[in-house]
């Protein structure tokens, strides 16, 4: 018989960079589950085969709330992933609100966080300063075991980068882990979240 290991996972980043995009892909595509949720809402997720035709339901009591892009207030989630045949852990993923008027919220999602993922877009400049506002942020108020993944996101959108090798040198040098993902392509996706796992303490 395994054992499960059990962690919180918390994303934070700029609005927009991809935080909602990312843990959807990973919780619904691989493999595909559904799960609902939080706050009075009930989430429901639906999968149809793209990227773009990931619906996100929500509905309040009985009322229908219209599919909104931005995520409000947190959404949380759960995968579980088998390490190996002795090993399973779950995590437990709240999915912040990027947008600066839920900013206050974060430490409700991050202060019993075991690990995070702070998302940039390569993209968007600005984000990457916005990503290490984040880092240090949980590196003052976090629990000081957290496990910190930095993931420069829309790896796909090459063509537009703003953000090289910078980012991969500040990751090393904060001691943070580090990918580049993208949320369209699936690239890195699945690699980002099993990293975190196997640096968790697994005992
Ligand atoms: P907030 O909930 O406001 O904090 O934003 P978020 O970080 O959750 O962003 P979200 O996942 O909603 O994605 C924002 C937009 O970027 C959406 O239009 C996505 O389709 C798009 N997007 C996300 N990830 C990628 C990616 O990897 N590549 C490309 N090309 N677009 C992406
Ligand atoms: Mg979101």
């Amino acid at each position: 018989p395994g054992k499960l290991f059990q962690f919180k996972l918390v994303l934070l980043g700029e609005s927009a960079v991809g935080k909602s995009r990312l843990v959807l892909l990973y919780v619904i595509v691989l493999p595909i589950t559904i799960e609902i949720i939080l706050d009075s809402y009930l989430f429901i997720f639906i999968y149809v085969g793209d990227l773009n035709d990931i619906l996100v339901l929500r509905f309040v009591k009985d009322q229908f709330d219209d599919y909104r892009e931005s995520t409000i207030g947190a959404a949380f989630l759960t995968q579980t992933i088998n390490l190996d045949e002795s090993t399973t852990v779950k995590f437990e993923i709240w999915d912040t609100a990027g947008q600066e008027r839920y900013k206050s919220l974060a430490p409700m999602y991050y202060r019993n966080a075991n690990c995070a993922v702070v998302v940039y877009d390569i993209t968007q400049a600005s984000s990457l300063d916005k990503a290490k506002t984040w880092v240090k942020e949980l590196q003052r108020q976090a629990d000081p075991n957290i496990v910190i993944a930095l993931a420069g996101n829309k790896s796909d959108l090459s063509a537009r980068r703003a953000i090289d090798s910078e980012a991969r040198t500040y990751a090393s040098d904060t001691g943070l882990l580090f990918f580049e993902t993208s949320a369209k392509t699936a690239s890195n996706v699945n690699e980002l979240f099993t990293s975190i796992a196997r640096q968790m303490p697994l005992e």
